[in-house]
């Protein structure tokens, strides 16, 4: 079976097998048949590199589903599944009226896999609305939930990536949102600029939701045109040391403060004062409106957007001294 049209990058590798689960006893049902360590979990595709046909039994999980948990004067407690897509799940929160998720709309990708690197947008994490997770043990087959304190988020990272990585999959997830008093986030980004170009000063949740469509569909490739998997590399964090020495060369760096020594820098900023937007190398590039997004224009390999990764690595070390490190997980 190609997956092609089941990875965000458009690579067209092969898997040995592919299963699409659609319930959570189905899942079980698959793993006690086949479990023996070479199974490959695909969820909405929107965060991987394929670089080689995957010589194990992809299973796309694909349960749906969504609902009221329970409600309380100001809060509402909501679970989706995890073969949800992501967007459509916040347009149906949008459509409530519950505030939270507004800032992450149009984020490609499905409810299952956003957990696991705490999707994060225009200042608002997974994390800040996330309850709790329900996964699967894939040794044991149980059902385990994880408590957003156990799920030990970091920027672009949890326990999934880390200590447990690869031993569950999770098949639902429970945010609370706001009814009422909801506090909405538009410092961030160029957000208060759209709304306010657009004469909005008392902005609604949906019109922040709106606006953030109106900039991520700006500078961002709509995967279904041009293959790619958001940002391809994670902001790197260095100490101030660090940063005011690069001053040195580079003044006009932008830089977010995250502690008191150290802070956080646009890779996307290093990637085009490398002078490597829009750079192309066959069918792997590197996009035209934002350099931290590698794209695939057509055929391009797993192996050539490997490649180019690696180049931009490089370029950036030797000019910066920085490293980069990828944000999507390569296969
Ligand atoms: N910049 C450039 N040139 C570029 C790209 C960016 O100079 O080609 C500069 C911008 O001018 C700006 C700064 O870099 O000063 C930051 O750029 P931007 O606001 O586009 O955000 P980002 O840091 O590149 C991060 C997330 C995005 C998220 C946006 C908005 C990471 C790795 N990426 O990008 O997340 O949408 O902020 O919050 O943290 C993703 O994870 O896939 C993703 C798209």
């Amino acid at each position: 079976t190609s997956l092609k049209s089941y990875n965000t990058f458009g690579i067209d590798v092969n898997a040995k097998q592919f299963i699409s689960i659609n319930t959570i006893d189905e899942l079980r049902q698959v793993l006690k048949q086949n479990y023996s360590g070479d199974l490959f979990i695909l969820g909405g595709g929107s965060n991987m590199l394929l670089t080689k046909d995957i010589d194990a039994i992809v299973m796309h999980i694909n349960i749906l589903g969504k609902r009221v948990v329970r409600k309380t004067k100001n809060s509402v407690f909501v679970e989706a599944l995890a073969g949800e897509n992501w967007h459509q799940f916040v347009l149906w929160t949008l459509e409530n009226n519950w505030g939270g998720l507004e800032n992450l709309s149009l984020i490609p990708g499905n409810i299952g896999t956003a957990p696991i690197q705490n999707i994060g947008a225009y200042g608002v994490e997974l994390k800040d609305t996330f309850v709790s997770c329900d996964a699967i043990d894939l040794q044991t087959l149980e059902s385990i939930s994880f408590s957003a304190e156990e799920c030990e988020f970091g920027y672009r990272n949890s326990i999934f990536k880390n200590k447990v990585k690869g031993k569950y999959i999770i098949t639902g997830v429970t945010f609370k949102l706001k009814k009422k008093n909801h506090v909405i986030q538009t410092n961030y980004g160029a957000i208060d600029e759209s709304l306010r170009c657009s004469g909005i000063s008392d902005p609604t949740i949906q019109d922040v939701s709106k606006a953030v469509i109106k900039i991520r569909q700006q500078k961002l490739p709509d995967p279904r045109v041009l293959g790619n998997s958001g940002s391809f590399f994670k902001n790197p964090v260095i100490t101030k040391t660090e940063l005011e020495l690069i001053k040195l060369d580079y003044p006009e760096i932008p830089s977010y403060e995250i502690s008191r020594n150290e802070a956080k820098i646009p890779a996307g900023w290093l990637i085009d004062k490398a002078g490597l937007k829009g750079y192309r190398e066959g069918d792997a590039g590197v996009h035209k409106n934002q350099a931290l997004v590698l794209v695939n224009y057509g055929n391009a390999s797993g192996k050539e957007i490997l490649l180019l990764a690696k180049m931009v690595q490089e370029k950036i070390k030797k000019q910066f001294n920085i490293d980069l490190e990828p944000e999507v997980n390569i296969f």
